[in-house]
């Protein structure tokens, strides 16, 4: 992990020097060290550090860098970082390695044990910087925001521990799986989509556990309607955390090269569907869909998608599901060699995807479900400001629903909690956009 503390430094300045950082050491390691665009990157990182204001401390754990789940490790980039950094030192910043260590335990114990000097805590880790520092247009949302980050968090430290023991030992730790999906089943059928909130802060991430449990709760958040109740939900919700757990025998490297995969390593890759079946059957006490799941998940009719059967199978409902889920997550999330796709774009492309037809009511009803009127939605409206789906309004119009404004015509994040039915403003308001997380696109064609 890296800290960035600063005492000065604004989250919009700290927040693009680590996109330089990870610019650059993503391009130094898809297209090696000495690549112009390495270098490009590494020039533009500079200029960004250089325009911190003194008194901004840099501090980084040479432990072990991690930008957003993805290890960096103590490569060559990480060395030019190092370089990079303490070039900035003599001019006025201070740095020094392993300092991340005692921030990271602070925030793991929620203000207790070892704190850092105060007033210096900003986190390259989104989820802690969300809470620690929020962003004024998180901040807004705190705090039934911050419960939803910590059950995010909680999930995802959940699921790598199961994976990481599942390896070591060959056996997961069903009950331990079965609680996660309890608790998020739960926590859906309480609050509603709520709960997939965090997801928009870590778009970027290309961290296979994160891309589970994204996909995991989308999936639940989506399936709530095809649920009896909730512990059925709860079964279906094991099957989405656990679709891709054949990755944990996938070597690390394929599993994480930065860029696109050869046809041979993308053969390696397809083996996690019939590698995660084979797992989840020999564990009695999860069910058959967990399987069916991992199996078919790929799967799409003519030819198309993986593993090819011998025996004709189709997924059923759920698995339809969860497979478009999985897209979704991908296609809008940040891959290193392409821009993550709008959720409207993302839709599209799945629907246009060969071998997909099949799954049109899967993909109408996760539409329907994280469309404009979901709650937690972000959308544009027409008078130019920003607001968050709360819930539907009075009128009947899908365009028109409840919302928190969280930013005026200028794009100033408000300081106080306006609600507002879009019907009942004067004049009416509609939505006319949702805006992609993070990245802030709106949806299109
Ligand atoms: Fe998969
Ligand atoms: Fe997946």
């Amino acid at each position: 992990m890296i800290t960035v503390a600063t005492r000065v430094a604004t989250f919009e300045q700290v927040s693009s020097v680590l996109h330089a950082l990870a610019a650059f050491v993503t391009a130094t390691r898809i297209y090696g060290a000495d690549h112009p665009r390495g270098e490009r990157a590494l020039v533009q990182l500079r200029g960004l550090i250089d325009s911190l204001p003194d008194g901004t401390r840099v501090l980084a754990d040479d432990a072990g860098l991690i930008w957003e789940g993805l290890p960096l490790g103590n490569s060559s980039a990480f060395a030019a970082v190092h370089a990079c950094l303490r070039r900035r030192e003599a001019a006025g910043l201070e740095f020094r390695a392993g300092g991340s260590f005692h921030t990271a335990r602070w925030l793991a114990s929620d203000g207790g044990g070892a704190r850092p000097p105060a007033d210096t805590i900003v986190l390259l880790d989104s989820l802690h910087e969300a809470v620690i520092h929020p962003h004024p247009e998180l901040a807004e949302r705190l705090p039934e925001f911050r419960e939803s980050l910590a059950l995010y968090d909680e999930t995802v430290r959940g699921l790598e521990s199961v994976m990481i023991a599942g390896g070591t030992q060959g056996v997961l730790d069903t009950d331990a799986i079965g609680r996660i999906a309890r608790r998020v089943a739960r926590s859906v059928c309480r609050h509603g989509l709520r709960v997939l909130a965090p997801i928009e802060l870590l778009q970027q991430s290309t961290y296979t556990w994160r891309h589970s449990v994204n996909v995991f709760l989308i999936a639940t958040g989506v399936l709530q309607s095809l649920a009896r109740d909730e512990e059925e939900l709860a079964a279906f919700a094991e099957a989405a955390l656990l679709h891709d757990v054949g990755k944990a025998v996938i070597p690390e490297e394929i599993l994480n090269k930065p860029g696109e995969l050869t046809p041979g390593e993308r053969e390696v890759m397809e083996r996690h569907t019939e590698e995660g079946a084979r797992i989840l059957l020999a564990h009695r006490d999860l069910s058959r869909l967990c399987a069916t799941v991992a199996y078919c998940h790929h799967m799409r009719d003519g030819g198309f998608g993986y593993p090819n059967p011998k025996v004709r199978m189709r997924p059923g409902p759920v698995t339809e599901v969860i497979q478009v889920a999985d897209m979704l997550e991908a296609l809008t999330g940040h891959r290193p060699y392409r821009a993550p796709m709008s959720f409207g774009a993302a839709v599209q492309t799945i629907r246009a995807t060969p071998g997909m037809a099949s799954r049109a009511a899967a993909l109408d009803l996760l539409a329907r479900t994280l469309g404009d009127l979901a709650p937690g939605a972000n959308v544009r409206l027409d008078s130019g400001e920003r607001a968050t789906v709360v819930g539907p309004g009075a009128s009947a119009d899908a365009a028109q629903p409840i919302v928190r404004l969280t930013a005026d015509r200028a794009d100033q994040a408000l300081g106080q909690t306006v609600l507002r039915d879009l019907s009942e403003a004067h004049p009416p308001r509609r939505i006319v956009a949702r805006i992609l997380p993070r990245a802030g696109v709106p949806d299109g064609p």
